[in-house]
């Protein structure tokens, strides 16, 4: 397994394999890899022929008051963990390689989606992620991309922009990877305390009890998210929203569920300074 910094040597690198007629599958991700992104990276060695998995730490998608100078870096063991599950090369640019003349100035946006869920509060984000993940696909001219859907309206909003764009890349969406407990994966855990740690399963436990609520016939918006904020006050957690949404375009639901919708409850909330999100879909 090789660690490239450079895009015109992971260009260099791909161009042949391509030509060869090599699937290469991506995998982007900001670092401190745990078994989430490991499962990501599995399913690109098991479908394609060369993975790249790419950590970058993408400076343009964090808001100024955000983790951006705390969130953990550790690309040697990044690196390890890669290659153990069979990646065959790790790209990990700089910023200044990525982002030459500071921020861009061409930015991809989701009008309609952008303002919403963790939009709402993250101003500026999904257009960060949409313009680095533009800049990755083309960069490596991957076949194929892997997404997990721990982060459900990131993925939603890169599936529409490779349609909306045309972009040559097939989009995979991963299930939730969680700790044996339920808690979600995910690298913002680690600034978890243990009590904290515990009282987040509020997160998964409401949305299970959604979910059972769904399944035993409950239909009623407000019913199914008023069971999952109940559950996170219950832990101590502070919510910063529990929507309902249309798996298909990721409109807020209302009022009374229809037979045939089918859903996605989609929740951030705040354990001490950490903000955690999570989602399950109601089939
Ligand atoms: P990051 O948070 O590092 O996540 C990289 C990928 O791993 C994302 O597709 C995310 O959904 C997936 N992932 C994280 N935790 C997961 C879990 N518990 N189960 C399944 N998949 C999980 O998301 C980003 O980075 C960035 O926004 C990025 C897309 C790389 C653009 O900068």
């Amino acid at each position: 397994m090789q660690i490239i910094k450079s895009i015109d040597s992971l260009r260099q690198t791909l161009a042949p394999l391509a030509k060869e007629g090599k699937r290469i599958g991506l995998v982007p991700t900001m670092g401190a890899l745990h078994e989430g992104h490991g499962a990501l990276i599995k399913a690109s060695v098991s479908e394609c022929d060369v993975t790249v998995v790419s950590v970058f730490l993408n400076p343009i998608q964090f808001g100024k008051n955000e983790d951006l100078d705390k969130y953990p870096k550790r690309l040697e063991a990044d690196a390890k963990l890669a290659e153990s599950i069979g990646a065959d090369f790790v790209f990990a640019p700089s910023v200044e390689e990525m982002y030459p003349d500071g921020d861009p100035m061409t930015l991809v946006r989701d009008e309609a989606l952008e303002g919403m869920y963790c939009g709402a509060y993250r101003p500026g984000h999904f257009r960060g992620v949409l313009t680095v993940v533009s800049k990755l696909f083309l960069i490596s001219g991957a076949n194929d991309a892997y997404f997990g859907e721990k982060d459900y309206q990131q993925v939603f909003l890169i599936e529409r922009m490779v349609k909306d764009l045309n972009f040559n890349i097939k989009i995979h969406r991963v299930k939730i990877v969680r700790e044996e407990s339920g808690l979600a994966r995910s690298s913002r855990n680690e600034y978890l305390t243990d009590e904290e740690r515990a009282q987040a399963l509020g997160i998964y436990n409401g949305l299970k009890a959604a979910h059972d609520a769904y399944a035993a016939g409950e239909r009623c918006v407000t019913k199914i998210r008023d069971i999952v904020v109940k559950s996170i006050v219950a832990a101590r957690g502070a919510v910063q929203y529990v929507e309902v949404a249309s798996q298909k375009n990721l409109q807020k639901c209302n009022g009374v569920l229809a037979a045939d919708e089918k859903a996605v409850i989609l929740v951030a909330a705040f354990f001490g300074k950490t903000r955690l999100i999570d989602n399950i879909e109601l089939n």
